[in-house]
């Protein structure tokens, strides 16, 4: 049975209150004009979030004046830090001389940012859109206009943006699992269309080919599935997926919104040689800009273009291909190629000290914890840390189930209790935790350990309540 945090939440939240005046001031206000005071449900933190006035590498300053080290880094986008110096300076420069923010043109720009895109991924073709949940939408489009078929297959607790085909299987429900639309105003169809299979589950996903092989138009599968658990995909999982695609002429989507860039300068499908037939890029390609991609075979991308028929209308977006955004992420995508064997190199050595530090810390305290993040197959290491809380230290942490089912793990502590803890120790996570960047240091890595500590000890006292 789940653990009753009640009073300790209520408790972190007073404390909190007074641990952050001016922010829960501003909440107040934002509430009278904004949904939930603000525009992302998982910036939102509950009772309310630091209100951010500045950042600068691994730190956020909020309106109170802590210095907050960060751990989410831009939804995972900034993996050289906040605001990093090549960048801005690059787009100040753009924008004193007059260029940057004119858009509806084509130029010079989109070409040599593609180009580096499809060298760095090993794409055909590419075409800039200006969110994940759009370039996901139109991955699954093109998918269905290719292939003549409707069904689409999406792995539980995978979430690939707020779009249709994104919206089932999402979230955990006690009782339902993760079978269930997570939008009312869906088309209804999309119940029955959406397939859900297990992650890293190679048993499942060949008997689900075996029996709706031939009506899937698309397999979309995240390489490393992000809010899903910071999971990789198992060698065997994702060379199956690529070959039960293939042999039923099902379009394999790999969504590497979040893994690609991450892992290498480049696409993670490389580290396990599987080559998608599309595959969706945003956050780090996009230099902390508002850019993304579907890049893959030609053949498919052009259903969009004059050569297909412009079938699919993957053909508008006022900001698509936006001159600031390309500049960034053209930067972003150079210094990563150029630099790819330092920056992953630290990136992975610092993931590693991460997970140590945090699991340390609990485990000093007598709690048990573990993180995932990393795999064998990230050849340089992962940056990425999610510190989950089983009940039994043979628990395996291998999908989305065995994270978020609350007989195995305990969610509540790591998604929420340990992220509202923490915010009072200066130290701002996401998921568990969430990812390392360039401008994290040691010394960062120190105050994570003693901002667990103190955590640990805080919530120590709730965690032998009996369970209700
Ligand atoms: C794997 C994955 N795909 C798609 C998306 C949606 O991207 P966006 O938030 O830019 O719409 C996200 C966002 O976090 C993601 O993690």
């Amino acid at each position: 049975m789940p653990r009753d945090y009640g009073r300790l939440m209520a408790e972190l939240a007073e404390s909190y209150r007074q641990h952050s005046p001016k922010s829960a001031q501003l909440n107040e206000r934002a509430r009278q004009v904004l949904v939930d005071g603000g525009n992302h449900a998982l910036r939102l933190i509950d009772p309310f979030p630091p209100r951010v006035v500045r950042a600068s590498g691994a730190y956020i300053w909020d309106e109170d004046g802590h210095a907050i080290l960060d751990f989410w880094q831009g939804h995972f986008g900034n993996i050289l830090g906040h605001n990093p110096p090549e960048i801005g300076a690059l787009l100040a420069e753009a924008f004193a001389g007059g260029s940057g923010l004119q858009t509806g043109f084509t130029d010079r720009l989109q070409i040599e940012t593609a180009e580096i895109l499809c060298r760095q991924t090993g794409a055909e073709r590419a075409r800039f859109t200006t969110s994940g949940s759009l370039a996901t939408m139109y991955a699954i489009l093109l998918a269905r206009a290719f292939t003549g078929r409707n069904l689409v297959m999406k792995v539980s607790g995978g979430w690939h943006g707020a779009q249709p085909w994104g919206l089932k299987g999402v979230s955990y429900e006690p009782g339902q699992g993760f079978n269930h639309l997570d939008s009312q105003g869906l088309p209804p169809a999309l119940a029955d269309e959406l397939l859900l299979t297990r992650y890293n589950d190679t048993q499942m996903l060949t008997d689900q080919f075996r029996q709706f092989g031939d009506r899937l138009a698309c397999f979309i599968v995240e390489p490393f599935i992000g809010s899903g658990g910071s999971i990789p995909a198992k060698r065997e999982y994702l060379r199956a997926a690529r070959q039960l695609t293939a042999r039923y002429g099902t379009v394999l989507i790999l969504d590497e919104v979040i893994s690609g860039f991450r892992f290498r300068a480049g696409d993670m499908g490389a580290l396990y040689g599987v080559v998608p037939d599309l595959a969706t890029f945003g956050k780090i390609m996009g230099g902390g800009m508002p850019v993304t991609a579907v890049a893959g075979r030609a053949d498919i991308l052009n259903l969009s273009g004059r050569a297909g028929g412009s079938k699919v209308k993957f053909s508008g977006g006022t900001y698509s291909g936006h001159p600031a955004s390309l500049l960034a992420a053209k930067a972003m995508m150079t210094y990563l190629a150029e630099h790819e064997q330092e920056v992953y190199t630290q990136l992975g050595e610092l993931g590693a000290k991460a997970r140590l530090a945090s699991e340390g810390a609990f485990a000093a305290e007598g709690i048990y914890s573990r993180c995932t993040g990393h795999s064998d197959e990230l050849l340089l290491g992962s940056s990425m840390v999610h510190l989950h809380f089983p009940y039994r230290p043979d628990q395996p942490l291998d999908c989305p189930e065995d994270v978020f089912d609350p007989a195995r793990c305990d969610p509540t502590l790591s998604e929420h209790v340990l992220r509202l803890a923490l915010l009072q120790e200066d130290v701002h996570t996401v998921h568990g935790l969430g990812s390392l960047s360039c401008a994290h240091t040691e010394a960062d890595l120190t105050r994570l350990a003693e901002a667990c500590r103190c955590v640990a000890r805080r919530i120590k006292p709730y965690l032998a309540l009996p369970s209700v």
